[in-house]
């Protein structure tokens, strides 16, 4: 088999991670204890580039950071991650992206706020400068964690090479995406929050499920995969009949990146060439590890520990 090649092209954040009883509120006012706090590295496009990283794919990031401690930190992840960084640039005026993150420890649920400072400096020229980058993969992901009109660069390259490079829109956080970046998405991947808001339709069974995933395919991408936390997954993949994906129960304790998991995961194995169900079964088995242990990055399972899903 040869080595699967994505591009990344979006968003890298520090987590500030703090581990709480409960939610404060409802309402403004309160404050609560938390237990413990961690500082580590996510943004949902970093999150899925580690995630097929250390699967073994080859792997390369478009990214803006600022000139700071964070954004130092953060370079120095992707290069210890074996990622290429020759497109990891720098933002003069703003700080590096941050995500101050609460996670319940009751039930390993959380709420997340991004400020994506230097990710908003990323700019369409800049990405199709990394078109060398772009052209060399079999797979590019984005987020909506970077200016909409850079995503929409970044697959208009991917689009422009002779060969079709798989296009995967992770949707997050939702934001109404532009009809030609739907045309020109294969695989699109929103979570049940990002489902509801894009197509307006509630997501509570999985008929309604499938009849959501309908309703963003008629808007253009081929495919839509749904990650529907511990429900798993819903494939809809073209024309084929709608597929869901069950994950196994497991009692999590911090569920903060296991969709970047997930995309990641599903970036490398169709990378490697295995059919569309068959590598969101895998993905959604790799999603299932990473609630067990806290934080972003730092659940993610490495390659050897999830061997048995990379054969
Ligand atoms: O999906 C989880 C990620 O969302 C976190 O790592 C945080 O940085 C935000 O981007």
């Amino acid at each position: 088999m040869t080595t699967p090649k994505i591009c990344m092209v979006g968003s890298s954040m520090v987590d500030l991670i703090s581990r709480i009883p409960r939610f404060p509120g409802p309402g403004p006012g309160e404050t609560v204890h938390g237990t413990a706090f961690h500082l580590g590295y996510g943004g949902k496009g970093s999150n899925q580039a580690v995630m097929a990283a250390r699967l073994g794919a080859q792997v390369s990031v478009v990214v803006k950071l600022g000139r700071d401690v964070f954004g130092e930190g953060t370079a120095k992840n992707y290069r210890e991650q074996g990622i290429d960084d020759t497109y990891v640039m720098f933002d003069d005026e703003r700080f590096s992206g941050v995500a101050p993150i609460t996670v319940d420890e009751e039930t390993g649920q959380n709420a997340i706020i991004v400020i994506m400072g230097a990710n908003f400096g990323l700019t369409p020229a800049e990405v199709r400068n990394a078109r060398p980058a772009i052209w060399a993969a079999d797979v590019v992901m984005c987020q909506l964690e970077i200016p909409i009109e850079s995503s929409l660069e970044a697959f208009r390259v991917a689009k422009e090479r002779h060969d079709p490079i798989t296009t995967i829109m992770n949707p997050a956080p939702a934001a109404a995406l532009p009809r030609e970046l739907l045309q020109i998405t294969d695989i699109l991947v929103p979570n049940e929050v990002e489902t509801a808001m894009l197509s307006g339709m509630s997501v509570s069974t999985v008929d309604e499920c499938i009849a959501a995933a309908k309703a963003l395919q008629r808007q253009g991408p081929r495919s839509v995969i749904l990650t529907l936390g511990e429900r798993g997954a819903l494939v809809l993949e073209g024309d084929e009949p709608p597929h869901h994906v069950t994950a196994p129960r497991v009692q999590a304790v911090d569920t903060t990146g296991a969709g970047d998991a997930f995309v990641g995961s599903l970036a490398y194995f169709l990378a490697a060439g295995k059919p569309m169900v068959e590598a969101a079964q895998r993905a959604v088995a790799i999603a299932s590890r990473s609630v067990l242990k806290i934080g972003t990055q730092t659940s993610f399972p490495y390659r050897d520990e999830v061997a048995e899903l990379l054969t």
